[in-house]
């Protein structure tokens, strides 16, 4: 069951189990111990569900335990905190007004290929459609293993950008009306 991460009854349950599966599913942030990896987690995950709570969507058991999340954000050139933080932000901006919604999605290790991340996927474009957005987009590495989940849910290859730490790329979809 899908439910925005606002409307969650014990959101300090919510915003841990979050946590976990966010450092299940980062290789660097599992790496990183103490106010590193706190501030790791802040700058990619917690800014959302602080700042944008109603933007963020959880995948709830019948049982109640979150297996998955989708941080979103409805706006992506009003978010000021992304700008300072997310080191490749800056980078992509010309793309934000055409796809002006973005997310990062995680699954738990033990609930992924199940349809879970395809619906959160799909429930953030739809609501990001709702919103008037024209369209969505992410950003994640050029050559990880998710592009093919991205691209069965319909987003394609914008734009590319080199950094340090590897080629970044972003890909989008259109909303229809
Ligand atoms: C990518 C991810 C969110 C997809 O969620 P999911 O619930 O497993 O996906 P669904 O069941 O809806 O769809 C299954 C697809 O996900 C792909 N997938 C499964 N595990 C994956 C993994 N560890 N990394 C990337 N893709 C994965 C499957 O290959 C499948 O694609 P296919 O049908 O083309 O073979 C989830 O697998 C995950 O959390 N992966 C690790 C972290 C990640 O890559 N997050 C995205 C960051 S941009």
């Amino acid at each position: 069951m899908i439910g925005e991460f606002i409307d969650q009854e014990n959101l300090v349950a919510s915003r841990s189990a979050i946590k976990e599966i966010f450092f299940l599913s980062s290789r660097s942030g599992a790496k990183l111990s103490g106010s590193e990896k706190e501030i790791f987690f802040q700058i990619w995950a917690g800014y959302y569900l602080d700042i944008l709570p109603a933007q963020t969507l959880v995948f709830k058991t019948n049982l109640g335990k979150v297996v998955g999340y989708l941080t979103g954000c409805y706006n992506s050139i009003a978010a000021l905190g992304l700008y300072k933080n997310l080191f490749y932000y800056r980078a992509f901006e010309t793309y934000y007004s055409q796809y002006p919604t973005h997310f990062h999605v995680n699954c738990h290790p033990d609930f992924r290929n199940k349809g879970i991340g395809g619906a959160l996927v799909e429930e953030f474009v739809q609501n990001s459609a709702k919103q008037g957005a024209t369209g969505v987009h992410l950003v994640t590495g050029s050559s990880a293993r998710n592009h093919r989940f991205y691209q069965s849910h319909e987003f394609y290859h914008k734009a590319t950008k080199g950094f340090s730490s590897g080629d970044l790329v972003l890909l989008g979809r259109k909303c229809s009306a």
